[in-house]
């Protein structure tokens, strides 16, 4: 069966995982977790990174810091992972659903103002599959209604919008190095922000409550219960991991870009003659080949062709049942105008195997089967 993801791995984990153990350091914030933050504070050109045990967990760090608080209401799009509008449901939030843009399925930030009351404290663009929202105007947004901006750039890491990358753009950024991403730690994440004023309630948060990471820069005797926390650092031994795919993310984002390049130029007659429809990448942003997706004409030609693909050993997947379908979605939150495109598409998506190391002969066979399922010929 050709898998649908494999995790990254680039060869010089376990020399890293090694390196961490001769360390004596396992716990969190050891020498490879400080090597992560500041790759990716240099990179990005961002003051703060803190690694996190999840994108989930990043997420709930910026509820946190955003003071985001019962009664609130927070702006999502409703076809997106469960973990963007539970961190907010966890801090007493009213979750508002605005309808997605049919190219990218990113929220449309044209129905954003509408949904604005004097309850919302926040909008939360999600990068889907990597391609950024359209960050001018939610920020024009933001900043006329004084929200905050929190991205979820889970898919994210390593794209950009007018140059600037994912997750740097708002108030807080948040990305996953789930072994499903890009780039990996088996479990992890990260959370990002430029306000300085937030680096020790952060480093609070993240360390249950005390001021343990001043302690260990040395700049005070003891520590101590200083205010809420929780435990969201990872350990050394999954930041070795990530070290080994941040040394190598070049090779690994030129090698998905290869296999999202081969797909779409494949597929793209069978495009043409109506069959499904290809991703769409708005000018000026720069996406990281997070997956490849076609969308079918209905939820019924999909559940075939997965089924046929199925048959023929070629896992593909589709995701996001929308939220504001869902049961908790019900009960935490609200749609916000027409739910035009959240659903429909959500019911035509299908994403293709993609992962760093797909091999050449592979992607041929599940084009070329696509190919035959369409037009009964090789
Ligand atoms: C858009 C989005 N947000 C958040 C998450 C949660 O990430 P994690 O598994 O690192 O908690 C995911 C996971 O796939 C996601 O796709």
């Amino acid at each position: 069966m050709i898998d649908f993801n494999i995790p990254p791995h680039v060869g010089t984990e376990l020399d890293y995982i090694k390196e961490a153990i001769q360390n004596k350091k396992l716990c969190g914030d050891g020498p490879f977790t400080k090597k992560c933050s500041e790759w990716i504070k240099n990179e990005f050109n961002v003051n703060q990174v803190f690694l996190t045990t999840s994108c989930t967990h990043a997420l709930e760090m910026a509820a946190l810091l955003a003071d985001i608080k019962e009664g609130d209401e927070v702006i999502m799009p409703s076809y997106t992972f469960v973990s963007t509008a539970d961190a907010f449901v966890q801090r007493g939030a009213s979750i508002v659903f605005v309808d997605i843009r049919s190219d990218t399925l990113n929220i449309d930030e044209t129905l954003i103002e509408d949904a604005v009351t004097p309850a919302t404290k926040a909008i939360v663009p999600v990068h889907y599959a990597g391609v950024s929202c359209e960050m001018d105007t939610i920020l024009d947004i933001a900043k006329h209604h004084n929200l905050k901006v929190i991205e979820d750039a889970a898919q994210g890491f390593g794209s950009t919008y007018k140059g600037r990358p994912l997750g740097t753009i708002g108030d807080f950024g948040c990305y996953s190095f789930h072994e499903t991403k890009n780039l990996s730690m088996g479990e992890g994440g990260a959370i990002l922000f430029q306000d300085n004023t937030l680096q020790e309630k952060a480093e609070i948060l993240r360390e249950k409550g005390t001021n343990r990471s001043k302690f260990f820069r040395g700049q005070i005797d003891k520590y101590t219960w200083m205010d809420y926390g929780s435990s969201y650092l990872p350990s050394d031994l999954n930041a070795a991991y990530l070290w080994a795919q941040l040394e190598a993310v070049k090779t690994i984002q030129e090698d998905r870009m290869a296999s999202f390049r081969f797909y779409n130029d494949k597929l793209k007659p069978l495009a043409q003659r109506g069959y499904f429809e290809q991703p769409v990448i708005p000018e000026g942003i720069e996406h990281n080949a997070h997956m490849y997706y076609i969308k079918l004409p209905d939820l019924e030609t999909r559940s075939k062709l997965i089924t046929y693909l199925k048959k023929k050993n070629i896992l593909s997947v589709f995701h996001y049942v929308p939220l504001h379908s869902s049961p908790a979605g019900q009960k935490f939150g609200r749609f916000h105008g027409i739910d035009r495109y959240t659903t429909k598409e959500s019911e035509r998506l299908l994403r293709l195997p993609m992962y760093y190391g797909l091999t050449q002969d592979t992607k041929e066979y599940i084009v070329d089967t696509i190919a035959c399922y369409f037009t009964g010929q090789y």
